[in-house]
């Protein structure tokens, strides 16, 4: 698997040069990471914990940005240095706990080094985001050479990432002000969709309860 089809144009070589592989090598090791857990648990006959899995390389306008609002060189090698986010894995899960469980297993992981972790689910944001947040750091090996590479993984259900897409569009519209009734009701938006996540994953484990009463019962 290559990611170069999606950062082929649009600057990204020239301005992450060679670290470009090594973004894109994180990516697709953590990827496949991904797919090895949840094939596991389907070859046990357990539930999948992801629904899907984006990622993206952060596009050089958007770095140069960062680093310029930072007060920093809006070079590659500052970016690798100081920004955690050039490579961004985003996974979506049916139910809360499936976030927390896929939390647990990649953290785990002996070759993945956990450097921080911003819990925006159990401490959502002032606007009602909800997300599970890690910054990690892991090996990739590029001729013949191992280099230490972080990557941003946010976690979250399907319900929060419907709020946290809808959000961003309405968010990016730049030509609005400020308007407190709108954040009041897209903050109310984001508890009763809280309140949902919470029933699905209720729902769901009185149904698992059900069934496994059913096959003590059976044996
Ligand atoms: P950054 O400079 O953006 O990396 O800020 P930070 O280091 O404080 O990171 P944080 O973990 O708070 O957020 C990083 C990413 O989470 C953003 O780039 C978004 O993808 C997502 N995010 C954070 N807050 C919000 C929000 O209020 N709404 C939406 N839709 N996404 C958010
Ligand atoms: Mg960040």
């Amino acid at each position: 698997m290559t990611l170069l089809k999606e950062t082929a144009n649009g600057g990204f070589f020239d301005f992450y040069g060679v670290n470009l592989f090594f973004l894109e090598a994180v990516i697709e090791k953590l990827l496949q990471r991904i797919e090895d857990i949840d094939d596991k648990r389907e070859a046990m006959g357990e539930r999948k914990l992801c629904d899907n899995v984006r990622y993206r390389i952060k596009t050089p306008d958007s770095m140069k940005a960062k680093l310029k609002d930072r007060g920093l060189p809006q070079t590659a090698e500052s970016a690798m240095r100081n920004v955690c986010d050039a490579a961004g894995l985003r996974i979506i899960c049916p139910y809360i706990d499936d976030v927390y469980e896929i939390a647990r297993i990649l953290s785990a992981q002996s070759d993945i080094d956990v450097v921080e972790i911003k819990d925006y689910i159990k401490n959502p944001k002032k606007n009602g985001y909800r997300s599970y947040h890690m910054i990690v750091q892991t090996s990739v090996c590029y001729m013949g050479e191992t280099h230490f590479v972080t990557c941003e993984i946010q976690i979250r259900t399907m319900v929060m990432n419907s709020w946290a897409s809808a959000e961003h569009q309405m968010r990016y519209k730049k030509e609005r002000g400020e308007d407190s009734a709108s954040e009041e009701l897209l903050k109310s938006c984001a508890e009763k969709m809280l309140a949902i996540d919470y029933s699905m994953m209720e729902i769901r484990k009185s149904l698992e309860n059900a069934d496994n009463v059913t096959t003590k019962l059976a044996n």
